[in-house]
């Protein structure tokens, strides 16, 4: 490489590094915002308690093949999310490619063998989920290969688990012996940890937030001047018209979303078993919460400038904007709350007893879970608690935009056929609120109750927002008219086999059944175009027939297009007096599901990744086993292959 993009920025981090005067670089592989966020925590907390001269580096911005030059008093940190079934994140893909390179080359030229990169003192962390099967594999590969190229380790390499949901803490519990080992190797000091902001916050009265340049929410420039252009991406939103929406349950106290997306004229495009992003906005409750706990109330909508204090900071939304439009469209305002942010607050705390109780939360873990965690507290709600009501206005915003993550797209399973209606995306959501007993608060979904109130506007519900939610419906400056949602697509490999004939067998309980919705649509459009449609077995589950039986009148009509080769199996786990579960459908059926199994069939899994689809796996294992006649473990190894080969593919979510 010639060490520079087209835009002429340096892709070389060593001349960088000396050009900012840096002696850290903390480089985060990150898909959905939390590895990057946990990249800027480290550099911060490098910087203020032992002086390290820190920046943060998205892995895709850099070339990898002059680390070995990469000074031997500099250290390099590495945050790496583990994506998928073991995949590295999209912007990590080529560093991990080159990382692991069987024929790895440096500028120097030297071999692996040579340990190349004997000078590179590096720290580690990987983002994982223990319900996938290649549990951190991102950091485990790339410490292995690091070692094996002679860098050295500072401290253990740190795993954090999202599937027993114990991230933040692993992270926390990681970095403090971390951080002993390096302060030891690098002769640093700890310090008193003063707070220095990142962000430079300007108040510009003199500018008015309805200038044309000002950014309301915009994700970008085209945004703002009202040209929204291609290509759309995770960087770039297209605002999508809402064709129709439906709700899909016949009770009153669960909602169950289904939605139709236009994206025609978008250029974008999906094909069966994608996944959509939905870019959601915070309820205004929330919104307006925040604000008025810091004391901003009065100045939401004044107009703030934002800049990196460091030319390495970088400002995760579009300035200049206003208060209310950065907290609204890009801070993750209802996220859990982190106790490290926690103990970063408590210093600018109202009342010296505030303060104690803040610093108390802050370093005592289990306090924290039953005071925060347990009672379902977002930040705001939390202050508010602490201090009475009485507004938090020491609190930098800079603090703010540093501690909270950046507002991320939410990904859902499409469901519907990318040959039946290629310009209209279907999604298949349940409204998501979280009870807890005793909890002061419900937890409620900001995505999914975003769609919710965007289907009461477009159906003219005349009690649209039953929770008082208020959220702004009409996105910025209401340039569209009608209902829209910012999306983009993802794609995946979760797809059918190219040739219909083959036999599938899908297991989709709940919402599990949104990309199996788009199969049977599919495979019925072909039937009725005359193709031959092998057997098209779907394993579904829901609490009661008549409640939460979805698309049960849809099934019906694909049933008339594929005749016999479209099976349903329902399990229905509270209308009787025992919980039937799909698996129990699954057992039932074994000998017809071994059958098709032996004829190749595709087996597709898609919905809660922490119990059902685990399950389900060793389910098969244990169906495979009788039904051959054959050692449990055989048939694990059986059920393995199946995954190696794609005969076996998952969708899930934790
Ligand atoms: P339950 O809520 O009555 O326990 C969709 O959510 C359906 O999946 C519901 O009928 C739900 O039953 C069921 N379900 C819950 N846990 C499950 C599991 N571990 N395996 C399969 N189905 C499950």
């Amino acid at each position: 490489s010639n060490g520079s993009t087209k835009a002429g920025k340096s892709r070389n981090i060593i001349e960088k590094m000396e050009e900012s005067d840096k002696n850290c670089v903390v480089f985060y592989g990150s898909q959905t915002g939390t590895a990057e966020d946990y990249a800027s925590r480290l550099a911060k907390e490098g910087h203020s308690r032992f002086g390290l001269k820190t920046m943060v580096a998205d892995l895709e911005d850099y070339d990898y093949d002059n680390l070995d030059k990469f000074p031997d008093d500099k250290l390099a940190v590495f945050v790496l999310a583990t994506y998928g079934e073991g995949e590295p994140t999209d912007n990590a893909v080529e560093f991990y490619e080159f990382i692991g390179s069987e024929d790895v080359s440096f500028s120097e030229g030297a071999s692996a063998e040579e340990q190349p990169l004997s000078n590179l003192h590096y720290v580690a962390f990987g983002l994982g989920n223990n319900t996938y099967e290649h549990y951190n594999s991102m950091v485990r590969n790339v410490d292995k290969y690091l070692t094996r190229l002679g860098a050295k380790r500072l401290g253990a390499a740190g795993e954090g688990d999202d599937g027993a949901g114990t991230m933040e803490e692993d992270f926390l519990a990681w970095k403090e012996p971390m951080w002993t080992a390096v302060a030891e190797t690098m002769g640093l000091e700890e310090r008193e940890a003063v707070y220095e902001p990142v962000f430079k916050i300007t108040e510009r009265t003199d500018m008015d937030a309805d200038e044309d340049h000002v950014y309301l929410g915009e994700p970008n420039k085209n945004h703002l001047e009202g040209a929204q252009k291609g290509p759309y991406n995770v960087n770039n939103p297209f605002i999508a018209p809402i064709a129709d929406s439906k709700e899909l349950f016949t009770v009153k106290d669960r909602n169950c979303l289904h939605m139709e997306i236009n994206i025609a004229g978008s250029n974008l495009s999906y094909t069966t078993g994608d996944h959509i992003a939905i870019w959601p906005t915070n309820a205004g409750k929330e919104v307006d919460r925040f604000l008025s706990i810091l004391g901003l109330g009065s100045k939401r909508h004044t107009v703030i400038e934002v800049k990196g204090l460091d030319a390495t900071a970088k400002v995760p939304f579009p300035s200049p904007t206003t208060y209310d439009a950065a907290i609204r469209y890009h801070m993750e305002i209802c996220a859990p709350v982190s106790r490290q942010l926690v103990s970063n607050i408590a210093q600018f705390a109202p009342s010296e007893d505030v303060k104690n109780e803040m610093a108390k939360l802050g370093s005592d873990k289990d306090y924290f879970h039953e005071k925060v965690i347990d009672n379902n507290l977002n930040l705001a709600q939390l202050l508010e608690s602490l201090s009475k009501g009485e507004p938090w206005t020491k609190v930098p915003f800079s603090l703010m935009i540093e501690g909270l993550v950046k507002i991320q797209p939410r990904y859902y399973s499409i469901s519907s056929s990318s040959h039946v209606q290629k310009d209209k995306i279907a999604i298949t959501a349940v409204v998501e609120s979280l009870h807890k007993p005793n909890a002061p608060h419900v937890l409620k979904g900001v995505t999914t109750n975003y769609l919710l109130a965007l289907k009461q506007k477009q159906h003219g519900d005349p009690n649209p927002d039953p929770h008082g939610l208020n959220y702004a419906l009409t996105g910025p400056r209401n340039k569209y008219d009608g209902v829209h949602v910012p999306v983009h697509v993802r794609h995946s490999n979760f797809k059918l086999p190219s040739d219909p004939s083959k036999p599938i067998i899908m297991v989709g309980p709940g919402t599990g059944v949104a990309p199996f919705r788009a199969f049977v649509q599919e495979r019925a459009a072909q039937a009725k175009a005359g193709q031959t449609v092998g057997k098209t077995v779907l394993f579904f589950g829901c609490r009661r027939k008549d409640e939460d039986f979805i698309y049960q009148d849809e099934w019906e009509q694909y049933k008339e297009a594929l005749g016999e080769n479209f099976i349903l199996h329902v399990a229905f786990s509270r209308d009787g007096p025992k919980k039937v579960y799909v698996q129990h459908k699954m057992e039932e059926y074994a000998e017809e599901l071994d059958k098709l199994l032996q004829q190749k069939a595709y087996f597709y899994v898609c919905g809660d990744a922490a119990n059902m689809a685990r399950e389900v796996n060793v389910l098969l294992g244990k169906i495979i086993s009788k039904q051959r006649g054959i050692p449990e473990s055989k048939a694990e190894e059986i059920v393995k292959a199946m995954r190696a080969s794609n005969q076996y593919q998952e969708d899930v979510w934790s």
